[in-house]
């Protein structure tokens, strides 16, 4: 049973009424995000595992808890990117449970339930979790920690969670609006009274008044649900990578990785590191990694609106997996290559083709977007990650079909050699590896 007081019992009414009136997202259901790659690949529990593991598993089986998962679309995602595993989702909102079941049922799944209730209560499913979906929820909890603490109690020992917050650093002025509204009693208001209010408001004030300039667009004037999901969204708050570290260390939570990680990548600031004075440079390398990101949000604030990361309950016995460019020789040649499950789509099997068959590059990033920079593939990787679409290879057979492809050095016009074959080929597997394009694994 949940412990919440009066004050939070009214916040948690004030919630539920608010996405019960607007169930979120206001996606029709009629619109799939089953053919969304890189939603998918996110959704995705062999993506999750391999952050903390290094391990290729198996979804079928596995037990997938949604958390808030309002109107179901992420549901949705979740029973898509993940076949043969159970579904369940939970919300406070009784409107967004129902959307949510239809939307399943719409698209066939019949391995999902849904309940109506506070995240506060889930020990009381009596279920235990693989991997836990808690999307765009924490931030409205009045006690974030207390949620995180009951999704820890229902995550199994070896499962990983989902969860984030909004940023303190990105979202101030949404806050700022929030915390207006708040204080002049537009947020007490019923949703179209607030919205009109609101709006109205906004027309009179000056166009160079901070919170005009940096967070009204045409998009407020025209669309409902942009100003209820931010300037008027009630319980939004919003914390720094600290804060967000210390309240996973609260709630007995230990860091896996960012969700979208190559947008928390420090190096990718940089023009030229070379140009980095070396004492700067020396800090950043040896900051931990929460220190890293906190690096990274006070330089580009605005670039990442969450905050969102996977983490898991502390391992009894830390096996940390070795980092890849610790890996001998004989660990890369014995490793197992798969091309991540979610891109082995025909789009990208084409583009691979003609990049083959014209000898040009193709850009992964158009099929599965990782930082926004391009991540370009020649021919004759083209070739080998075509291969990998009929499975799983060594990187021993990838090394031969790279030196059957080139037997010679374009330079020298010698023949070429193991080493410049395999340094060229790990530079090149290491690289689509760390961005999550393909996963290397080493055998049991
Ligand atoms: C912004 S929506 C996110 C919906 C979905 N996770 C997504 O990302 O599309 C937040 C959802 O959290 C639910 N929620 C808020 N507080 C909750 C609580 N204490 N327990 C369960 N659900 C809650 C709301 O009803 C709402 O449906």
């Amino acid at each position: 049973m949940s412990t919440t007081t009066a004050a939070a019992a009214e916040t948690l009414e004030k919630i539920r009424q608010q996405f019960n009136e607007a169930p979120y997202p206001n996606i029709p259901l009629e619109q799939s995000p089953l053919e969304k790659t890189s939603d998918l690949y996110n959704h995705s529990l062999v993506t999750a595992y391999y952050r903390k593991t290094q391990k290729i598993v198996s979804p079928e089986g596995k037990m997938i808890l949604d958390v808030g998962c309002g109107s179901g679309y992420k549901s949705l995602m979740l029973a898509g990117a993940n076949p043969g595993a159970r579904i369940v989702g939970i919300d406070i909102s009784d409107t967004s449970v129902d959307l949510a079941r239809k939307r399943l049922v719409h698209y066939g799944f019949d391995n999902a339930e849904f309940h109506v209730m506070n995240v506060e209560d889930l020990p009381d499913l009596t279920m235990q979790f693989d991997y836990i979906n808690c999307d765009e929820v924490l931030y409205l909890l009045t006690d974030p920690i207390v949620g995180l603490k009951a999704m820890g109690a229902v995550l199994k020992d070896t499962g990983i969670m989902r969860v984030n917050f909004h940023s303190a650093l990105q979202r101030r002025f949404y806050h700022q609006a929030q915390q207006f509204a708040e204080r002049v009693g537009i947020l007490n208001e019923s949703k179209e009274t607030s919205i009109t209010l609101f709006r109205e408001f906004m027309a009179s004030l000056r166009p160079n008044v901070t919170l005009k300039a940096r967070t009204w667009t045409a998009s407020c004037e025209s669309s409902d649900d942009i100003l209820m999901a931010n300037h008027l969204l009630r319980g939004d708050k919003g914390w720094t990578i600290p804060q967000f570290f210390e309240a996973m260390d609260k709630a007995g939570l230990d860091f896996v990785s960012m969700v979208q990680w190559e947008r928390w990548n420090l190096l990718n600031l940089f023009a030229d590191l070379e140009e980095v004075p070396l004492g700067v440079a020396m800090a950043m390398s040896e900051a931990s990694p929460a220190e890293q990101l906190h690096l990274y949000e006070l330089l580009n604030s605005t670039f990442n609106r969450l905050l969102d990361l996977w983490c898991c309950h502390p391992a009894a016995e830390a096996v940390e997996p070795v980092a890849l460019e610790d890996w001998t020789a004989t660990q890369w040649h014995q490793a197992r290559i798969v091309l991540h499950p979610q891109i082995q789509i025909e789009q990208l099997q084409e583009n691979l083709t003609e990049a083959v068959t014209t000898m040009t590059v193709t850009d992964l990033n158009q099929i599965c977007p990782k930082s926004g920079t391009p991540v370009l593939v020649n021919g004759m990787l083209a070739s080998c990650l075509l291969t990998l679409f009929k499975g799983p290879m060594t990187f021993s057979a990838i090394l031969a079909q790279w030196q059957q492809i080139q037997p010679i050095n374009l330079l020298t016009l010698a023949p070429t050699t193991l080493e410049e074959a395999e340094g060229s080929l790990i530079t090149e597997v290491q690289r689509l590896v760390e961005l999550g394009y393909l996963l290397a694994e080493q055998p049991a």
